[in-house]
């Protein structure tokens, strides 16, 4: 059966998101009790919390307007004090920049020149932008150090949060790690539109939050058991700052979200100082605005994804506490359960529900470094999954504020898979290795091939005995179309027939595959680019992808 059989055709879908612009129109519902107990918190109380840094007119994260005249980029050691870790991209213009927030419309162009300071290779990636294989920084030409690199492409991406990070193969994860990471804010007409109907500034009433597990004052140190489960570190960083809060008043807040751990995934939910769950609404993700926006209770936040929420603090009272937290969850590294040797022959765990595939179980990955705990691999101090606070909104002005959530956000067709092939992609474990399809990563080779401008559904099938993947494409954002044989903790949180969470609507780059999960995501391959232009497909766990999960695809 094809899958585009399966699904809703557009009513179905129109009808399900007027559903819940009609939900949340009104005030956010309260959401249950919290049933877990957060005794892990690391920072509870005010007076230990320090403020929430946002993107300014300089310094850290601050925005840089890019125009016709190139920015030079330099990647090289922070300035010594700067807290920012041991390296930084710093950047002039009227003002000094570490990390800056790279602000940019649609269609405007991007002129930026990678100075490469380290005493390593690097090249930037601009993480979901669509551009050609030369602008991509994919990792297929580096900047030796010394060189310079120039990026020059004009914008075709929807308004939302992208970022940038390194991608030289191998080393990513410790040059993310150590510091070298910043966001960009793309502009477009519905992005202008949703500011001004809810009146956001940003720095203030619209804030970025980029979370990272990463302790600046250390160097990433690599292990083979890291590079197997991922790096974990030991507690949660907004905008480089553990307990952050925000001064906030009695209105709606935006806050848009990056998950910049190198491995980490987080369970995001808010909850008030005593304990009650407010739920929130998703406006935009990956991809930029949702065409309506969706009310969530929590959303999973993977390594590179992004979330765009609204926070209503319309009827909280001055003196009241909301808390960003992560929530505990299962973290699912199933693949600590398997035995030791694994069998060559291990049936497909698929077998009873899907065709073809052959076993990727052969052969266990290492343990943690103390066998007896398989969980110090995954944060020793930090564990995955469980919950952690991340920022206190304290409640100090009342404010008058009469604005209403726009029903309509964007406008977004559903991508039309009349006639799409279907590419199966396994996602497993096999020889001492992450692959996809059976494969890792060869420079140069491009295993997955398609046709220009045309629309393929990619079917990623994670095995039972697996850990969850962020599966990242480079070049063509991608629409999830369906969830199966979700794990509980995941189809609990669905709100359509096809399987999906609320972060999963729109567009997105980066979507996480579960153990046992198939995710179904549509991709167009349009490009305006001539000749053949090479991306990669890769998971987003950068111990992964720095390990060769990652396949080349060619697109002609
Ligand atoms: Cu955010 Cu290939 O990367
Ligand atoms: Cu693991
Ligand atoms: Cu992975």
């Amino acid at each position: 059966m094809s899958s585009h059989q399966r699904l809703p055709r557009s009513p179905a879908r129109r009808r399900l998101l007027q559903g819940l612009t009609g939900a949340c129109a009104l005030a956010l519902a309260r959401a249950s009790r919290p049933d877990d107990a957060h005794a892990d918190l690391v920072c509870g109380n005010a007076g230990s919390t320090q403020p929430l840094p946002q993107p300014g007119a300089s310094g850290f994260l601050g925005r840089i307007r890019l125009d016709a005249t190139p920015l030079v980029l330099r990647a090289g050691a922070a300035p010594p004090g700067s807290g920012v870790g041991a390296l930084a991209y710093q950047a002039a213009r009227k003002g000094t920049f570490l990390n800056p927030t790279l602000v940019v419309r649609k269609g405007d162009p991007f002129r930026v020149v990678l100075d490469n300071a380290l005493d390593q290779a690097t090249i930037v990636h601009w993480h979901g932008f669509a551009v050609d294989t030369r602008n991509d920084g994919g990792g297929s030409v580096l900047a030796a150090p010394g060189e310079r690199y120039d990026y020059a492409f004009d914008v075709r991406n929807r308004g939302g949060l992208y970022w940038y990070h390194p991608h030289p193969h191998g080393s990513s994860a410790r040059q993310l790690h150590d510091g070298l990471y910043g966001l960009i804010d793309v502009e477009d007409d519905d992005t202008d539109a949703l500011r001004r109907a809810l009146d956001l500034t940003p720095g203030s009433t619209e804030l970025m939050l980029v979370l990272r597990d990463q302790d600046p004052a250390r160097r990433y140190a690599s292990s083979v058991a890291q590079s197997v489960h991922g790096f974990y570190g030991d507690a949660l960083r907004v905008n480089g700052v553990a307990c952050a809060h925000a001064d906030v008043g009695t209105r709606l807040y935006r806050l848009r979200i990056l998950n910049a751990c190198n491995a980490r995934t987080l369970l995001l939910g808010l909850r008030t100082a005593s304990g009650e769950r407010i739920a929130f609404q998703v406006i935009g993700n990956d991809g930029g605005l949702l065409p309506a926006p969706a009310v969530c209770a929590a959303a999973f936040l993977a390594s590179a994804e992004r979330l765009d929420i609204l926070v209503d603090l319309r009827d909280a009272a001055i003196g009241d506490t909301l808390v960003l937290e992560t929530r505990a969850f299962d973290p699912m590294h199933a693949e600590l359960a398997l035995p030791a040797a694994a069998a060559a022959d291990e049936p497909d765990p698929h077998a009873g529900h899907h065709a073809g595939g052959t076993a990727a179980t052969s052969g266990a990955p290492p343990p943690a470094t103390s066998a007896a705990d398989p969980h110090a691999a995954h944060g020793g101090a930090w564990p995955e999954g469980a919950a952690r606070d991340i920022l206190q909104l304290r409640v100090r002005t009342r404010v008058a504020y009469d604005r209403t959530v726009p029903a309509q956000l964007s406008t977004l067709a559903p991508t039309d898979v009349t006639g799409a092939e279907e590419r199966p992609l396994r996602l497993g474990y096999k020889s001492g290795r992450w692959r996809i399809n059976d494969r890792v990563f060869v420079m140069g080779e491009t295993p997955i091939e398609v046709a220009r401008d045309t629309t393929e559904i990619w079917l990623l099938r994670n095995y039972f005995t697996s850990m969850p993947h962020a599966m990242h494409l480079h070049g063509f954002p991608f629409e999830v179309l369906e969830r199966e044989t979700s794990p509980d903790q995941v189809k609990s949180r669905a709100i359509d027939r096809q399987g999906r969470l609320p972060s999963d609507l729109g567009r997105k780059d980066t979507v996480l595959v579960w153990p046992g999960e198939s995710v179904r995501v549509a991709v167009r391959f349009d490009m305006p680019f001539a000749g053949a232009q090479t991306y990669p497909f890769h998971c987003h766990n950068l111990e992964h992808e720095d390990a060769g999960m990652m396949l080349g695809v060619k697109v002609a």
